[in-house]
């Protein structure tokens, strides 16, 4: 894939996958956030957290050329993206995946067939072809024997897990995923993280993963950027478990990352403060 290898390219030369310059992103009048700048490095797990509302799936939808932003730039590589060419804007997109908040899947499909849409839409290939690629994908999240499912035989974990095969159908660089955990128990939210890890590191993919999941935002985030709603900017960047360190974080992060506490967790029932469990609830 010749996208592939410029963007190798890039990534040998040490320059970063995606470059967010002065974004500003909102509806209409409104802005919901200003000043936003970050790199995305090759393999990166970039985190974008952040109160509710605060604009993380609105961010998401301009980087994946869905929104055009009011103002500021969005380069792929050496690709611009925003402001750009709508041809190049779908050649990038064609190198990515996603996997949406509310990530359904086509019910009346079967898991195969769900998988096996993106192929025929972007692909030429035969169906016998397809049809291997598609039982490849659902293997890769461990759905291997459930290809003639449908999404309603199978548990919310596996339809996430499902969700994300599809997202890898076209063999993508970056990966998006707009909360990934939402509606997950622990056990397979952490089931979820490990497999991120894994396929960053066996297809080298970039994952960009909007989450308010504060485990596995201190478990699996290289890098990240928070968002904060009152200030409209990005109010820290860096790995979170940096900032938990940094004496430099600011208090709505640190309140943000400690569920409210001041310090790093405590262990609850009795240390904890319990006011404000949800978090980033009051942000
Ligand atoms: N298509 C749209 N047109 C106008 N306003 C919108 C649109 N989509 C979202 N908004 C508004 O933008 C604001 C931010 O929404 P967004 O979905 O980006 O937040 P979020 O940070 O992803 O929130 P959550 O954590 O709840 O998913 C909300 O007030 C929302 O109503
Ligand atoms: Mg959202």
């Amino acid at each position: 894939m010749a996208g592939k290898r410029k963007l190798e390219r890039a990534a040998a030369l040490g320059g970063p996958v995606l470059s967010v310059r002065d974004l500003k992103v909102g509806y209409g009048n409104r802005v919901l956030m200003r000043d936003v700048v970050f790199d995305v490095a090759p393999q990166d797990i970039f985190f974008i957290m952040g109160g509710s509302g605060c604009g993380k799936s609105s961010l998401l939808r301009v980087l994946m050329g869905l929104a055009e932003p009011q103002s500021g730039s969005v380069n792929y590589g050496s690709s611009a993206f925003w402001p750009g060419e709508e041809e190049t804007r779908y050649k990038v997109m064609r190198r990515c995946g996603t996997l949406f908040q509310n990530g359904a899947l086509w019910s009346s499909m079967t898991l195969a067939e769900n998988v096996g849409l993106i192929l025929e839409q972007y692909t030429d290939l035969d169906p016998e072809e397809l049809r291997r690629q598609v039982v490849v994908k659902l293997s890769m999240v461990g759905l291997a024997g459930f290809e003639d499912f449908y999404p309603s035989e199978i548990s919310g974990g596996m339809r996430k897990r499902a969700g994300l095969a599809r997202a890898l159908a076209l063999d993508p660089e970056i990966l998006f995923l707009d909360e990934p955990s939402a509606g997950l128990d622990p056990v397979s939210s952490r089931q979820l993280d490990e497999l991120v890890v894994e396929l960053s590191q066996s297809l080298q993919s970039t994952f960009i993963i909007v989450s308010h999941e504060l485990a596995s935002i201190l478990s699996i985030a290289t890098n990240g950027i928070f968002l904060d709603a009152d200030s409209k900017r990005m109010a820290a960047k860096g790995r979170p478990q940096d900032m938990l360190t940094d004496p430099s974080t600011p208090p709505v992060v640190m309140r943000f990352l400690t569920r409210g506490g001041e310090g790093p967790m405590p262990g609850l029932p009795s240390g904890g403060k319990m006011a404000n469990v949800h978090a980033g609830g009051g942000i």
